[in-house]
């Protein structure tokens, strides 16, 4: 098993490039295999949640070829209906994507119920209720561990109401509409960026899709045959970039964090310049100057463009070493605090009750042996490493891997003492 160790204590000074969006990658792959002709999709980042869902659109025929170390070409025309392993789907949550996708080409699809990061039940019903809402019967077969949908007459355009803001069931009743006839109304849709960065892609390829971005989307449908090959490049990820935003804020030093959205990041530089961190933006870059004193804040994670839930561990590492007591609030997720224990084994002073976390801020964290729980835990405790005394050793690493490409690279390159281990090394 891969450690990662980090020496503490060092300033960070330089430049980090950021990747392209794991979870604005996912829906495009998937989409790709709705589309008649080659998409040619590049920004994008190989880390393993996308490298798994290569192989899961391989397993249903679609050719996938790498051109170069951010790009690939997927070719669908070969694509036919069969089952994946589940091995495969279940390891990852986005693919539950396939099934939006499988139903807009072949009117049925199946796949194994979907896996990811475990820190609470994760639903689906909101995605049930699109599908079928548009027509599709949908089976879900607890002991089989898989989910189906059938479309007995044809996938038909109409009004999905959400009862919840979710990226997931919006970004799949967007692929199962996209060839419905007639039009479909999203109400109540999820408004990230990467919902908006699917509907681009799709309206590339000759989707007629408006509206992503606000809470009500638009889509027309439009023959399967009509939509057409295109080159594609997806947008930068936000939550890598605030993740390098919030270690530099907490390590200190002077870093510019470069192919980024500023505006993407907007919520996460006026919290991190509200604990006393300076944040410079230009038009592709962000500059973090920080000299490691900071104060405490409040944060409630929503969904966009509220605080991102997906930051939450990393700004719960940065109110550990704030001074006074900061609170926070997952307003997201039913729960996402399992990464506080490990937190408390480095010296972390932090109450959880229900959905809400009080953090007492300490001078210093100590080393110890932490375990990433889910990925962006993980990157919490990166971040927790870099600012502790001696050695801290993380564990689970492979979490960490699904959505941070070349971590371990990025940061020493800015004058972290951090590297990775594996079984063999120690
Ligand atoms: N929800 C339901 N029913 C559903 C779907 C969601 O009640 O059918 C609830 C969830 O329980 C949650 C809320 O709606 O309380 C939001 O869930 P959402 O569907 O938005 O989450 P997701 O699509 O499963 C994506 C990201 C997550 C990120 C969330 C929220 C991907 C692959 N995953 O998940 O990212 O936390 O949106 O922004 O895009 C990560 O990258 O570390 C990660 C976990």
């Amino acid at each position: 098993m891969k450690k990662i160790l980090v020496n503490g204590g060092k300033q960070l000074f330089g430049s980090i490039p950021i990747s392209g969006m794991k979870n604005a990658a996912l829906p495009v792959i998937y989409a790709s295999l709705i589309v008649s002709g080659k998409c040619v999709i590049e920004n994008l980042p190989m880390v393993n949640d996308v490298l798994v869902s290569f192989d899961i659109l391989r397993a249903v025929g679609v050719k996938v070829e790498q051109l170069s170390e951010t790009s690939v070409c997927i070719d669908a025309e070969n694509a036919a209906i069969a089952k994946v392993p589940s091995e495969l789907s279940n390891k990852i949550r986005a693919s539950y994507y396939l099934l939006g996708a499988e139903l807009a080409r072949f009117e049925e699809a199946e796949v194994g119920l979907p896996g990811g990061c475990d820190f609470c039940v994760r639903p689906i019903d909101q995605h049930i209720k699109a599908f079928e809402t548009l027509g599709a019967k949908v089976t879900v077969d607890q002991n089989a561990g898989t989910i189906r949908a059938d479309v007995p007459d044809c996938l038909q355009g109409e009004t999905v109401f959400f009862d919840t803001v979710t990226v997931g069931a919006t970004i799949n009743a967007m692929l199962a509409s996209v060839c419905a006839f007639g039009n479909t109304v999203i109400v109540n849709a999820a408004r990230e960026p990467h919902v908006v960065d699917l509907a681009n892609f799709l309206n590339t390829c000759g989707a007629d899709i408006a509206g992503a971005g606000t809470d009500t989307i638009k889509i027309r449908g439009v023959a399967q045959k009509k939509l057409h090959g295109c080159t594609y490049a997806i947008i930068p990820d936000m939550i890598e970039a605030g993740t390098y935003m919030a270690a530099v804020a907490a390590a200190g030093g002077d870093v510019t964090i470069t192919n980024v959205i500023p505006k993407h990041l907007e919520t996460i530089s006026a919290k991190l310049c509200d604990m006393g961190a300076k944040v410079i933006e230009d038009d592709t870059s962000v500059r973090v100057v920080s000299d490691g004193k900071l104060k405490h804040t409040a944060i409630k994670t929503l969904p966009y463009p509220g605080f991102a839930t997906d930051m939450q561990p990393q700004f719960c590492v940065l109110m550990c070493l704030a001074e006074g007591e900061s609170t926070l609030i997952e307003g997201v997720w039913a729960n996402r605090f399992k990464y506080v224990d490990e937190l408390k084994r480095m010296g972390a002073k932090i109450t959880v009750n229900d959905k809400t976390a009080k953090v007492t801020g300490v001078d210093k964290l100590h080393s110890a042996s932490v375990r990433a729980v889910d990925l962006r835990a993980g990157a919490a405790m990166i971040i927790a490493a870099l600012c502790a005394e001696a050695t801290t050793a993380v564990e689970d690493v492979h979490l960490i891997e699904r959505g941070y490409e070349n971590i371990v690279s990025k940061l020493s390159n800015v004058g972290a003492d951090i590297f990775s281990l594996n079984a063999g090394n120690y």
